[in-house]
C-alpha cells in the first residue's frame, strides 16, 4: 500500500516518484480519498524540486486516465489540433479551424474560456447568435467525421484531476510552475483523441510565459510530455508583446478573423494562421514541406474556400452563419472612445496584458470564471510597436455599452504605451521552433 505521506516526503526530499507512486496520488485525489492538505503540501513539493521527463509523462498520463479519452479512431484520416497559451486578441483558432478542415486535415478542438487579461476561443465563438460549444461527445464525433472539424468546450469528463488540482493551484500559489503547467494543458488536450498537435508559446508582455526562457522551457516540456505519449508535437514561440490583430473583443474578433477567411485580414493574423496551419499539414505528412504547407493554406484563404467552410460549422453547432458576413447579426457596442497619444514620438513597448485588463474593465472579458462577459464590446488598436505617431492621435478606441469603468479603462490604455524618441525595434512574430 502506497501511504500518500511518503510520496510528499519523497518528492520533499527530490526523488523521483515512481508511475504507481503518482497513480495513487491522482486516483486518490480525484476520488477525495487524498485531501486537499496532502495535495497541497505534494504541489508545493513540486514547486520546489520539479519533475524529471518521466516523471512528467507518468504525472500527465494519470491525469489524463483521470477521465474520459476520446477515442476518434473510428474517424479515419489525421487528427490534429492547435493550442495557443493565450493572449490578447488571439483570435488564430477562429480562422485556423476551418482552414485546416478545409485542407483536408481532422481537426477535434476543445477549447477554453477566457479568464483575466487573456481572451478564450469559446467566448469568441459564442459571440456568433446560437452558436453552441457544449455539445456531446457524440456530436463533437460526428461533426470532425462529416465537416473534418468540431469546436467545442472542455466536458465535465475530460480531466477531472486536473480540474481540481487546477482550483487547488490557484489558492494555494503553485500554478507558476512548468511542469504543473504542461501537465494540466496536455492532460486535457491528449484527451482529445489527436494523432498530432501544434502548440503556439507565447511570449512576451501579454503572455501567461511573458519571459521568453520560461516560453521555451515550457514548450520543450510540453513537446517531451507529447513524444512520450506517442504523438507529433511541434511547439513555435510567437510574439505576444502587443496585441495580434487590430481588434479585442469576441465579436470583433469574429469579424477580424472572417477577413482573414477572405483572403484579407491584418498581416500578423493572416501569418499566423498560415504558419500555424502549415505545421498542422506538415505533421499530418499532407505536405512535405512548411513552405508547400503556406503556398496550400494561403491558396485556400484567397479562395473563400475556408469561409465556406465555417459557415457550415458555423450552421451545424447552432449559430447563424449569416452573422459571418452581416455585422449587424452580431452582438455590437453604442460608444466609442478614443485614446489618444500625449505626445510625437514612436510606439515604444506596450504593456499588452494591461491591454487584456482594459477589455476586461468595459466587460470583453472575465475577471472571475463566474463573470457573464458583454459579446459585443472591445478595443481598436490603432498603433503598433514601432509606429510613428503624434500627440492627440488615437492610440486605441474603446468601444463599450455601459459607462461605469470605461474612463479608468482608457486610464489603463494610455499607462499601457510608452511613446519614445528613437524607433523601436519591431518585435520579430515567430521565434524559436521546437519539434
Ligand atoms: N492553462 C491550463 O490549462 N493549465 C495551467 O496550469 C495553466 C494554464
Amino acid at each position: 500500500m502506497i501511504l500518500i505521506s511518503d510520496v510528499i516526503r519523497a518528492k520533499r526530499d527530490g526523488r523521483e516518484l515512481s508511475p504507481a507512486e503518482i497513480a495513487a496520488f491522482i486516483d486518490g485525489y480525484t476520488s477525495g480519498a487524498v485531501p486537499d492538505y496532502q495535495a497541497s503540501a505534494l504541489l508545493m513539493a513540486i514547486v520546489w524540486r520539479g519533475m524529471g521527463d518521466a516523471e512528467l509523462a507518468a504525472w500527465t498520463d494519470a491525469m489524463l486516465r483521470s477521465g474520459e479519452v476520446i477515442d476518434l479512431s473510428d474517424v479515419p484520416g489525421y487528427k490534429v489540433d492547435k493550442h495557443s497559451t493565450g493572449g490578447v486578441g488571439d483570435k488564430v483558432s477562429l480562422p485556423l479551424a476551418p482552414l485546416a478542415a478545409e485542407a483536408g486535415l481532422r481537426v477535434p478542438m476543445i477549447s477554453g474560456r477566457g479568464l483575466g487579461h487573456t481572451g478564450g476561443t469559446l467566448d469568441k465563438l459564442e459571440a456568433i447568435p446560437g452558436f453552441r460549444t457544449d455539445l456531446s461527445v457524440a456530436r463533437f464525433r460526428e461533426l470532425v467525421d462529416t465537416l473534418n472539424v468540431g469546436l467545442i468546450g472542455q466536458t465535465a469528463e475530460i480531466a477531472p484531476a486536473d480540474k481540481k488540482l487546477y482550483a487547488l493551484r490557484d489558492v494555494t500559489a503553485t500554478v507558476e510552475c512548468i511542469p504543473l503547467i504542461a501537465s494540466s494543458i496536455m492532460s486535457k488536450k491528449l484527451a482529445e483523441g489527436i494523432d498530432g498537435l501544434v502548440l503556439d508559446i507565447k511570449t512576451g508582455s501579454g503572455a501567461f510565459m511573458a519571459r521568453r526562457a520560461d516560453a521555451l522551457e515550457l514548450a520543450k516540456t510540453m513537446v517531451a510530455i507529447g513524444r512520450a505519449a506517442g504523438r507529433d508535437v511541434v511547439a513555435r514561440i510567437t510574439d505576444m508583446s502587443q496585441p495580434i490583430g487590430r481588434w479585442v473583443g469576441n465579436a470583433l474578433e469574429v469579424i477580424e478573423s472572417v477577413e482573414v477567411l477572405q483572403g484579407r485580414g491584418p498581416a500578423d493574423l493572416r501569418a499566423l494562421t498560415i504558419e500555424l496551419t502549415a505545421e498542422m499539414l506538415v505533421l499530418a505528412g499532407s505536405d512535405a514541406t512548411l513552405d508547400a504547407g503556406r503556398a496550400r493554406a494561403a491558396r485556400i484563404l484567397d479562395s473563400g474556400a475556408a469561409l465556406e467552410r465555417f459557415e457550415r460549422v458555423v450552421e451545424a453547432q447552432g449559430g447563424d452563419p449569416r452573422a459571418l458576413t452581416d455585422r449587424s447579426r452580431l452582438p455590437g457596442f453604442r460608444s466609442r472612445l478614443d485614446v489618444a497619444a500625449a505626445a510625437d514620438g514612436f510606439v515604444g513597448e506596450m504593456d499588452c496584458a494591461e491591454i487584456g485588463r482594459a477589455s476586461l474593465m468595459i466587460g470583453a472579458g472575465r475577471a472571475r470564471k463566474e463573470d457573464a462577459i458583454d459579446p459585443g464590446v472591445g478595443i481598436e488598436v490603432h498603433a503598433r510597436v514601432g509606429d510613428r505617431v503624434e500627440a492627440g492621435a488615437p492610440l486605441f478606441t474603446l468601444c463599450y455599452n455601459e459607462d461605469r469603468e470605461v474612463v479608468a479603462a482608457a486610464r489603463r490604455l494610455r499607462a499601457a504605451v510608452t511613446i519614445v524618441d528613437e524607433q523601436a525595434p519591431v518585435p520579430a512574430l515567430f521565434g524559436e521552433r521546437l519539434g
